[in-house]
């Protein structure tokens, strides 16, 4: 295999394995900060014991997503020398006040644990917002530089050298604002649906008692809460994001859509896959004019198609199955968690077995939402490492020696994630929630 096809595959892989934990580790303490005020307002201390039990499973997270983190940045030097050529003149500054993000994430975060018997309600209630701010910003910060190779600015290329820098007009970039929303709100929403689908998890083990029942239905009513206003954040963004791409990136979002021909009323297409033979999304359903009114606000608004392009640039046609899988994932995340706040509200009725099951999905289908919005973007951006300057082919390292290290990295992250798991059960199994509340288990 080529080299260039190694170096993707290597890096792919460590950023699919690195965001799993970079996500939640964004989209847990936002639900640390809500534990601890609903423990404020209705001083029922089961959601002082909530914050205090997502705090180590976060600081858990946090010990995977930090060395990952760190081998995603060497990887970036090692396998791409020619993008940090470019990108370490034009926007390296992201990248350094990160690590001040992070100080303020680690700061806080020892705060919140090693002094919370000593601070007041209100400062650990700060406190934890300090974490969350602080892991957020890294989030946006890191996203910032994704943006800029979406949507590059700030600087010239002249015989391949980079001169008339302007910081300032990269990091401001025209999807920077609409790409850090999207990955927050999406961050947010994934770390509400995975405490939801551990919590509807135990409301279906049998054998629980009442008490612990009742802990587990407050909890997953706040991740449901929380689940819903991030879901629809995310939506409502994720519009925005695809006409910033109608804008920007047309050929991007001619090839989500798999529109060949340029023209007024582009039809969405839902599911099916696209055709190059036929021109066209095939086993899909199409709704007429829909994509001409989501890109322009107009049924009858041109969308650019990929005809207009030379077929070299055209991104894998693929990616069509990708944006649909992140779009399906979002309209049923935002269904499932209305429908069950419904339930629990308007009916004023037990969740049902049948629902709980499916909420127990919710956490997983938020993380294929994650990776899969991730490989979109990216391989929607092909073949450019950065959109319409540079080759991915040209920023590549020309080691032959990759193929070696990506099956060590793989060995690696398998390892790790068995590890982190392993942790988490110990950890969580001597210290059940029965135990915590006071009851014993059963009772
Ligand atoms: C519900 C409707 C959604 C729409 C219309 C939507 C739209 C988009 C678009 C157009 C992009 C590409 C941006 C680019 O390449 O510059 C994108 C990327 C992305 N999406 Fe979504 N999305 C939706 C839901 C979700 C959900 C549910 C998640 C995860 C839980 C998610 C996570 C992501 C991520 C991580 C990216 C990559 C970062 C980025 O480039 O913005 N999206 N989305």
């Amino acid at each position: 295999m080529d080299s260039v096809v190694m170096a993707r595959a290597l890096f792919g892989s460590s950023m699919a394995f690195h965001i799993i934990f970079a996500t939640l580790g964004v989209g847990v303490p936002l639900m640390i900060v809500f534990a601890e005020i609903f423990a404020g307002i209705t001083k029922n201390s089961d959601y002082s014991l909530m914050a205090k039990r997502w705090t180590k499973a976060q600081a858990i997270l946090l010990g995977v997503a930090i060395p990952s983190g760190t081998i995603v940045g060497v990887m970036l030097s090692m396998l791409w020398p020619g993008f940090m050529e470019i990108m370490g003149q034009v926007i390296a500054v992201p990248f350094q006040v990160e690590i001040w993000a992070f100080f303020l994430e680690a700061l806080f975060m020892s705060i919140y644990i090693y002094a919370a018997d000593r601070l007041s309600r209100k400062l650990r209630i700060l406190s934890v917002i300090m974490v969350s701010f602080g892991s957020a910003s890294s989030a946006v910060l890191i996203t910032n530089v994704h943006a800029w190779m979406n949507t590059p600015r700030g600087f010239k290329l002249a015989d391949g050298k980079v001169t008339d820098v302007h910081p300032l007009q990269a990091i401001f970039n025209p999807s920077f604002a609409v790409t850090a929303i999207h990955v927050v709100a999406s961050a947010f929403m994934t770390g509400a649906f995975c405490v939801g689908s551990i919590a509807a998890y135990k409301l279906l083990k049998k054998g629980k008692s009442e008490r612990e029942r009742e802990y587990h239905r407050r909890s997953l009513y706040l991740a449901l809460i929380v689940g819903l206003v991030c879901s629809m954040a995310t939506a409502i963004n994720g519009h925005f994001t695809a006409q910033m791409l109608h804008h920007y990136l047309p050929l991007k979002l001619a090839a989500a859509e798999g529109l060949f021909e340029t023209g007024p009323h582009a039809a969405l297409e839902i599911f099916g896959s696209t055709s190059l033979e036929k021109q066209e999304v095939v086993g899909g359903i199409t709704i007429p004019s829909a994509l001409s009114f989501l890109a322009t606000d107009r049924f009858d608004g041109v969308v650019r198609g990929l005809n207009d392009y030379p077929r070299e640039l055209w991104p894998p046609l693929y990616i069509h199955t990708l944006f649909n899988l992140m779009v399906i994932i979002g309209g049923f995340l935002v269904a499932l968690s209305f429908g069950a706040l419904f339930y629990r509200l308007v009916l004023k009725r037990p969740y049902p077995r049948w629902l709980l099951a499916v909420l127990v999905a919710g956490g997983p289908l938020s993380l294929i939402g994650i990776e899969t919005g991730w490989i979109f973007s990216c391989t929607g951006r092909q073949p450019w490492v950065i959109s319409g300057v540079q080759k991915t082919a040209d920023a590549a390292t020309l080691s032959d020696n990759i193929g070696v290290l990506f099956g060590l990295f793989i060995g690696l992250y398998v390892l790790l994630m068995i590890l982190t798991i392993t942790v988490m059960r110990y950890y969580f199994k001597r210290k059940p929630v029965a135990r915590e509340l006071g009851v014993t288990e059963g009772s």
